[in-house]
């Protein structure tokens, strides 16, 4: 590809990208003979460049990132799995062979499909985040491979669900739901579900400080949200809804869903938000700090010393189901 830039100090000059096949490795090279090197600030990109979107799946690679995300990440309830499958059902009256969820991180949606299909197949782009799907227990339908959501490797046809959980929004959409479609059954169903970042607190009726204490933290972490996603990926997936073209689509906007968890837990969970991981590493002492300023806040209103203190947090998840026409 080759694209007209202003470099400051430069002037325009004409620059040719070359992508490696996984988009990993981006290579420039200047009409002029200079070198340079590609910013990692997440900030410096616009939205929806190629190099934001590599920025976004790089956030996961760490292994450090992948082992706290098996730990703290929760996998969608049983109730919306239900439905998922429920959908599908109304839809195929074939036996459902085989499932693949896309961007499966360390694979905790994954094995939830398990018994419901003859094969699973969880896939992502970080080699870290299959590692660690790979070293925890699973059904032996279950398999994970890395490749990416853009590019799956299925012959056409063949699948009967496609999931991302809490993923496709950091996808090439576009390419990531025509890729779905090939692959697709004629009748098989995509489902695309995550939850807004905005979780809430309960905790013997002190509900309203806490959660005026988490929204402080929210806060703080926004600047550091990629712009790749923009301010809100509910409405990224809105757009994708959007512009399925099937007949057959159904949008869920807020199923909220209540896990008890230690409150250190919480903390963990949203420390493994991108936009935590983003200022982690920009600034390690000021990601711990706050981390610290907020757990001191929140046992201060609970009027407990104690970070395993149990708390319940209400996750709002958001959902798109939508089946592939069988007159296509
Ligand atoms: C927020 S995590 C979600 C993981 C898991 N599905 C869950 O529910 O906890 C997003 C995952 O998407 C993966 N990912 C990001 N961009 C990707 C791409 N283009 N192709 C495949 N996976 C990608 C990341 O490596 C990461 O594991």
């Amino acid at each position: 590809m080759t694209f007209s830039f202003h470099f400051y100090g430069l002037g325009p000059t004409q620059c040719t990208l070359t992508y490696t096949s996984n988009r990993r490795l981006v290579n420039l090279q200047l009409q002029k003979d200079i070198k340079i090197s590609l910013s990692s600030d997440p900030m410096m990109h616009s939205q929806n460049s190629p190099e934001d979107r590599n920025m976004a799946e790089r956030c996961f690679e760490g292994k450090a990132h992948a082992v706290a995300y098996k730990r703290y990440r929760v996998s969608p309830p049983q109730e919306l799995m239900d439905e998922v499958l429920h959908f599908l059902e109304k839809r195929s009256e074939r036996l459902f062979n085989l499932a693949v969820d896309v961007g499966c991180g360390s694979g905790q949606g994954t094995v939830l499909l398990a018994p419901h299909f003859t094969t699973v197949v969880g896939t992502d782009i970080s080699p870290a985040q299959i590692e660690q799907a790979k070293s925890h227990d699973h059904a032996s339908n279950v398999s994970y491979r890395q490749c990416p959501a853009e590019e799956l490797p299925f012959e056409s046809g063949t699948v009967d669900l496609v999931t991302s959980m809490t993923a496709a929004h950091w996808f090439d959409r576009p390419r990531f739901l025509r890729e779905a479609d090939r692959i697709l059954k004629l009748g098989g169903c995509i489902a695309l579900i995550s939850y807004t970042l905005n979780m809430e607190l309960e905790f013997r009726e002190n509900d309203a400080e806490l959660n005026r204490i988490c929204q402080e933290f929210y806060t703080a972490l926004l600047p550091f949200r990629s712009s790749y996603l923009g301010p809100s990926s509910l409405d990224r997936y809105k757009e994708m809804y959007e512009s399925i073209p099937y007949q057959n689509k159904e949008w869920h906007e807020c199923l909220r869903v209540r896990r008890k968890m230690p409150l250190t837990d919480y903390i963990g969970m949203v420390e493994t938000f991108s936009s935590y991981q983003a200022l982690l590493k920009k600034d390690p002492a000021q990601a711990q700090k706050l981390s610290e300023e907020i757990m001191d806040k929140l046992l201060n209103a609970m009027g407990t010393s104690s970070a395993d203190t149990e708390v319940t947090v209400v996750i709002k998840y958001f959902y798109l189901l939508a089946s592939k026409d069988k007159t296509d």
